[in-house]
């Protein structure tokens, strides 16, 4: 009876305060919070920082012993905060009533799952997203995937995922939103908007997660959990400035990184979570490990056992285990002798606490598992609409020779070649919740759809994969399986115009999956040789979720459409373009190599000394070139085409009172409306440190029918002016800065302007 008592007790507190705090940085709980503290023992107080993996699903490597019932035991006993894949209403429903039910205190759980591009409906992966430069699009996305997972109790996303990627080898770049720092806070605020929404006591909205702090998209070679070493300039001029955004938006947690930032692991990382994330930033969310990080300080060679890993990680402001189970193991003992202070204790277990109660969970902790609301949402279909319209905004139009797009839907007879357009599965992408398998619109379910009285014939000409194909593990490749392109190349050669689907499996990115070549697999460039030669009118279509390294291909095909992982709705998105219904108008938000000798490959790389050849013999080989290829991007970062053409006028650019104006008209003088994507890049001309030859700074979407003009205004402010030096201090500079506008990085007009601040 003494447990149902206090959990009365402790419940009654939070029944009778007003729940709609609406994030992190607020402090109407506190007090609350403080009350149910001191009833807790030290145990229970760990037991808040223990995050459990459910039995359902796993998202990482499960230690031998995972045991359901112990792990319903330790619930019982209060002695665990939080879970992860927990599935379904019912799931969630069962989870919490073993916490409030059962243990001593009725503290409920909180129910995180990794939800970044949709629960069961899935949308365009977020590199895709950020490809559609729409903020809106992106916030609708998020909102609609909080909706779904916060119906079947899960009450916690972790994602967005805000890690810089600037190499294409990396296979997570396909979680986050490409290489561009600018862009990716932009995307930090559009996707925390949507998940989280105005109230994180609104049932229908969940905790967001920034991750992985910090500087995890770096790592050395493209090669996942691997090191970083990056210069402090990059660290805080690329790798934090959207964690900042992230939580100058409300995000209610951060998950931290696996890898070693310069010599310290992420996890056990002092001077980033306690001084940076906690401090500077006043930072009052919870920091969570990654799957098992804090037993990793281990095999980094940074703890000699558990017990130095819990007090490192612990120490350096890492407030909740996932998976590692070392702070239930290790931490109690170090609170009562005295190794580890109490008050870190308490500051971790109020600010769980604090989420939960934001969270509305305090006041009624079944209110996300609603079985009702799980069968209503889940696929609904203004849910699929929505997957439709995203992935149509997601599509860059990379090349279109001879307006060969859009293909008239006059055509008497259509190809669709490829083993990548007949599947139902990879559309979906990685990382892809509760998707059913097989469960998107093919690329040639979609162009039949659209044309269902067209002759459309399906070849599948190249393999690429064979086998099962799964989230946990590797492909299985095939290479030199010639034995289906003849007929595909007869097909080619017998229509009147052929899509030609290639890129990746949607498996080849996600965790866990880097390539040390980005070009493409299986037999696919011999078959776009053959295809190109047996008919001309060949649109490629591109499905991926990195950049690829394909000049060949950029050469010689006529029309390339990327399309990444669309989601549920891919096929339908594709065929909107490919056939005019939808004027594409995304634009990249990762640079296309030649080479994936290139890698890391980003826009904003410095001038260095000998960039150019200017005024010595440009046949000597002193400057920065390859021998044997371009060192320039064969599609750079935010180039994208539309069905209609955009004039740029000529800038002005004028420094006001310590920032730029710049004032640009654009016309639509094509034959179509359409919605360009007007892209605003700095460079500070001479600094204390070297700084990138280009920034991106500003953006901004306009649509324009046939002949319509707008005048634009941008103001760039000291933000956007100034940088962090390598001390980690913001500073401004007077002096000269170029300024840059136009349709993509490299299509620009500049003006020098001098500032002073
Ligand atoms: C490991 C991944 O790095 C992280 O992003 C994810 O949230 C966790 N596993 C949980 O699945």
């Amino acid at each position: 009876m003494k447990s149902i008592s206090i959990f009365i007790l402790a419940s009654a507190f939070f029944l009778s305060c007003n729940s709609s705090t609406k994030g992190p940085g607020m402090s109407a709980s506190h007090q609350k919070i403080d009350s149910l503290l001191s009833l807790m023992t030290i145990e229970e107080k760990v037991g808040q920082l223990n995050m459990y993996n459910g039995t359902w699903e796993f998202t990482g490597p499960v230690p031998k012993d995972d045991n359901s019932q112990r792990k319903a035991e330790m619930i019982k006993k209060g002695l665990v905060g939080g879970m992860l894949n927990v599935l379904t209403a019912e799931g969630t429903r069962e989870a919490q009533k073993l916490a409030v039910e059962n243990s001593r205190l009725g503290i409920p759980l909180v129910f995180g799952y990794d939800v970044i591009h949709g629960y069961k409906t899935m949308f365009p992966i977020p590199l895709a997203q950020a490809a559609s430069w729409d903020q809106q699009m992106a916030t609708e996305a998020s909102r609609i995937a909080a909706k779904e997972m916060s119906a079947t109790g899960l009450n916690w996303a972790f994602g967005p995922v805000m890690d810089v990627a600037p190499d294409g080898r990396w296979g997570r770049i396909m979680e986050g939103a490409g290489e561009d720092p600018y862009l990716t806070s932009v995307f930090a605020k559009a996707w925390i908007k949507g998940l989280q929404g105005e109230d994180l006591s609104d049932p229908e909205t969940v905790a967001a997660c920034a991750k992985h702090f910090a500087g995890y998209g770096f790592a050395e070679a493209g090669l996942d959990y691997f090191t970083v070493n990056i210069s402090d300039q990059m660290l805080y001029n690329a790798a934090l400035p959207p964690f900042k955004a992230a939580i100058d938006a409300g995000v209610a947690s951060v998950m931290n990184a696996f890898q070693d930032l310069n010599g310290i692991p992420a996890t056990a990382h002092k001077k980033l979570q306690r001084e940076i994330l906690k401090g500077q930033w006043g930072f009052e969310g919870v920091v969570l490990s990654d799957w098992a990080s804090i037993n990793e300080l281990t095999t980094h060679g940074f703890a000699s056992d558990r017990r130095e890993a819990a007090i490192k990680a612990f120490e350096a402001g890492s407030d909740m285990d996932m998976e590692s189970r070392i702070y239930e193991e290790e931490l109690p003992a170090l609170i009562e002798n005295g190794t580890v202070d109490e008050s870190l204790l308490d500051d971790a277990v109020r600010r769980i606490l604090k989420m939960k109660y934001d969270l509305g969970l305090f006041d009624d902790p079944y209110r996300y598992s609603n079985a009702e609301n799980e069968e209503k949402y889940l696929l609904a279909k203004e849910h699929l609409q929505l997957a439709r319209d995203a992935g149509r905004s997601s599509i860059v139009l990379l090349k279109n020779t001879d307006e060969i797009l859009p293909i008239s839907k006059s055509v008497k007879k259509i190809a669709v070649i490829g083993q990548l357009a007949e599947s139902k599965d990879v559309v979906l992408g990685s990382w892809r919740a509760q998707a059913n398998p097989n469960s998107g619109v093919s690329i040639y379910e979609g162009v039949v759809n659209a044309l269902p009285e067209t002759d459309v014939q399906f070849k599948q000409g190249y393999t690429l994969t064979e086998g099962e194909r799964s989230f946990r593990y590797d492909l299985n490749f095939v290479e030199g399986d010639f034995s289906k392109h003849d007929d595909a190349v007869a097909l080619a050669s017998s229509s009147d115009v052929v899509i030609l689907v290639m890129g990746e499996d949607c498996f080849q990115t996600g965790e866990g999956r880097s390539q040390s070549d980005i070009g493409l697999k299986g037999n696919q460039e011999e078959l776009f040789n053959r295809v190109i030669e047996a008919n001309p009118n060949t649109v490629v279509v591109l499905m991926n979720g990195r950049p690829l390294a394909i000049p060949n291909i950029a050469k010689k095909a006529p029309a390339i459409l990327e399309t990444w992982f669309l989601g549920s709705e891919m096929g339908h998105a594709v065929a909107d373009v490919l056939f005019g219904d939808y004027n594409p108008s995304g634009k990249l938000p990762v640079s296309f190599p030649h080479s994936t000798g290139q890698e890391p490959f980003y826009y904003y790389q410095k001038n260095s000394g000998r960039r150019v050849p200017n005024d010595f013999d440009s046949d000597m080989v002193f400057w920065v070139h390859y021998t044997d290829t371009n060192k320039e991007a064969v599609f750079p970062f935010g180039h994208g085409l539309s069905y209609s053409d955009f004039e740029y006028g000529d800038p002005e650019i004028t420094a006001i009172g310590g920032g730029i104006e710049i004032d640009i008209t654009l016309t639509n003088t094509g034959e179509i409306t359409g919605k360009e994507t007007v892209q605003v890049y700095i460079r500070d001309l001479v600094a204390s440190e070297t700084q990138p030859i280009k920034r991106l700074v500003d953006f901004a979407q306009v649509r324009l029918d046939p002949g319509q003009s707008e005048s634009l205004k941008f103001s760039l402010d000291r933000e956007d002016l100034g940088f962090y030096l390598s001390s980690g201090q913001f500073v401004l500079e007077d002096g000269e800065f170029e300024v840059f506008i136009g349709g993509s990085s490299e299509d620009t007009k500049s003006r020098k302007v001098s500032v002073n601040f």
